[in-house]
């Protein structure tokens, strides 16, 4: 989500830009599937001024490639400015697409040709397809307009607003090694290979995301379609062992349980998505389990 726009003197530009969670429909989405993703309350800053004052640098670890070609689909000449990212947004929650918004609209604002939602995520959906090749949208979607959004490829996207108020936590199952350009290779490759058994995972994912996006309208518990989309993306391959031991320990307690985001196989998955209709009191029995986790509120707007 956009939520800053300033100019921070008579030469700069400077914005905000909210990371996301994909509750439900990561990869699925990929081949056509629908998504739930909603903003997080991490952000990411992005300042442009004029080279010279500024350089190229960002803390967002093998972004630069995207920042140029952000700029460039803005319109700005790299050697007429400098940009600094400081982002506070973490793989998995949306880094790259952040990158692009973040980059496109700040240097669209430096250069005095402010850019509008819908065109901002055109741009930054282009942006993110050099990022990992065959992105859905859903994240420069997340990023961009910001909110819970029910999201289909090139089909639909639909701002929901809920009554009932959730809270989830995301924990940390560390770093994953692959990027989400390889993840989503990888489910491309078992998709070729065994086309059948890929085409049922990725149809059952769509089912459950609107079994899902039901549930959070009636302001029903979301535990097992939490798990059931967890499930299926272990059946996918895209979650590596110590997510899937965290991940049953999760459950052993009663939570609803997923990677959210591309995943990892080689060491961490990045962030778990962790539901419980009682979190304050699962936050207190995992207390000693030694973790980063942080917590979300979806919804509650009525
Ligand atoms: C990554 O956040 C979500 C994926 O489904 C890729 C995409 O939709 O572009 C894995």
């Amino acid at each position: 989500m956009l939520n800053t726009r300033r100019r921070v003197s008579i030469d700069e530009s400077c914005c905000e830009i909210f990371g996301k969670v994909l509750l439900s429909g990561e990869h699925s989405v990929v081949y056509g599937e629908p998504a739930l993703v909603a903003g997080v309350n991490r952000s990411m800053t992005v300042t442009i001024g004029p080279s010279g004052k500024y350089s190229l640098q960002s803390d967002v670890e093998d972004r630069m490639g995207l920042v140029y070609y952000a700029l460039e689909l803005a319109g700005v000449n790299p050697d007429r400015c400098g940009v600094t990212v400081e982002s506070d947004v973490s793989p998995g929650l949306g880094s790259s697409a952040a990158v692009c918004a973040g980059v496109i609209r700040a240097a669209r604002e430096f250069s005095e040709r402010p850019v509008g939602k819908d065109e901002l995520f055109r741009l930054a959906w282009e942006c993110e397809k050099k990022a990992h090749g065959n992105s859905s949208g859903v994240d420069p979607a997340a990023v961009v307009y910001g909110g819970l959004i029910w999201y289909i490829r090139n089909k639909e996207r639909e701002s929901l607003s809920l009554t009932h108020r959730y809270c989830f936590l995301l924990v940390d199952s560390g770093l994953p090694e692959e990027s989400t350009k390889e993840m989503v290779g990888l489910v491309r490759t078992g998709y070729t290979l065994h086309n059948k058994r890929y085409k049922r995972i990725l149809n059952r994912m769509g089912e459950v995301t609107k079994r899902f996006k039901q549930r959070l309208l009636d302001g029903k518990s979301v535990r097992g379609v939490v798990n059931e989309n967890g499930l299926l993306l272990e059946e996918l391959g895209v979650v590596g062992d110590r997510a899937r031991r965290l991940s049953e320990r999760f459950r052993e307690i009663g939570c609803g349980v997923k990677i959210t985001g591309a995943g990892g196989m080689k060491s961490g998955s990045g962030r778990l998505l962790v539901f419980h209709s009682e979190l304050q009191r699962i936050k207190e029995d995992i207390d000693g389990w030694g973790m980063d986790v942080f917590e979300i509120i979806i919804g509650g707007s009525g």
